[in-house]
C-alpha cells in the first residue's frame, strides 16, 4: 500500500462528533489506545480524560482522530488538536511584528490559529506525518474562509527532526525565535 493510499483508507473524525453519538466511557477506551513513547505529553492529552475530552466539551479545542482496525480493534494511529490563541509580539522583531499583525508593528496581542497536539501512534508505520499537517492546516483554513485569520502558531518539540519536519514544503512553518534553546520551538505559518 503506498502511503496515499494508507492515508486515505483511515477514517478521520471529530473528537466532538463521537462524544455526541456514543457514551464518554467508550471514547475514553478509543483514546486510551494511542501510544506514543516519543513525545509521552501528546499520548497524556488524549488518553487522559479531563483534557482531549473535558478541552472538546469546554470548546477550547477541537481533535480529530485517524481511526484504524488493527487486529479486529479500532484504535487511533494518529491525531491533531487544533485551536484559537492570542500571540505576544514580546521578544519579536518590529517588523515580524508587522509582518504578522498585518498593520501595526507596535501590536501587542495578534489573534492567531494553533495547532495544540500533532502526531502519530507508535503503531504507525507509514511516514503520514506531513498528511496529518496538511489536513490540520486545511481544517484551519476552512475556518479562516469564514472568519479570517492571519497565521498559524505551533510550539514544536526542539529536536531537528522535528524542526526540519514543521519546515518541509510545500506547508513550511518558520521559527519564530531564532536559536531558542528552550525544550519548544515557537513556529509560525502564515494563511495569506
Ligand atoms: C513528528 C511526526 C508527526 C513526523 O511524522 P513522519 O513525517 O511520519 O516522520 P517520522 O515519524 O519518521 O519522523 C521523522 C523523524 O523525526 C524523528 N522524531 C519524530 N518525533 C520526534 C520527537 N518527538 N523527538 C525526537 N525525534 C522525533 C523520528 O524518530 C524520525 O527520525 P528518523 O528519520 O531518524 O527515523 C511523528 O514523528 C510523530 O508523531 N512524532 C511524535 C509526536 C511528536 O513529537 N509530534 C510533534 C509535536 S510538536
Amino acid at each position: 500500500m503506498t502511503l496515499t493510499q494508507y492515508h486515505n483508507s483511515l477514517s478521520l473524525v471529530a473528537l466532538g462528533e463521537l462524544l455526541n453519538q456514543h457514551p464518554q466511557e467508550k471514547i475514553e477506551n478509543l483514546l486510551a489506545t494511542f501510544q506514543c513513547t516519543k513525545n509521552p505529553d501528546l499520548e497524556e492529552f488524549l488518553t487522559t480524560p479531563n483534557k482531549a475530552i473535558q478541552s472538546e466539551q469546554r470548546a477550547i479545542t477541537r481533535t480529530y482522530l485517524y481511526l484504524e482496525v488493527q487486529n479486529s480493534t479500532l484504535v487511533v494511529v494518529a491525531y491533531f488538536t487544533i485551536a484559537i490563541r492570542i500571540l505576544y509580539s514580546e521578544g519579536l522583531s518590529k517588523s515580524l511584528v508587522k509582518k504578522l499583525d498585518g498593520v501595526d508593528k507596535n501590536r501587542e496581542a495578534m489573534p492567531s490559529y494553533l495547532i495544540a497536539q500533532l502526531g502519530k501512534s507508535n503503531t504507525c508505520k507509514y511516514k503520514i506525518g506531513l498528511n496529518i499537517l496538511d489536513d490540520a492546516i486545511n481544517k484551519i483554513r476552512q475556518s479562516h474562509q469564514i472568519v479570517g485569520g492571519r497565521f498559524i502558531i505551533l510550539d514544536a518539540v526542539n529536536v531537528p527532526k522535528v524542526i526540519e519536519f514543521y519546515q518541509t514544503e510545500p506547508n513550511a512553518f518558520v521559527l519564530l525565535d531564532k536559536d531558542t534553546q528552550k525544550p519548544n520551538a515557537r513556529m509560525y505559518y502564515p494563511l495569506t
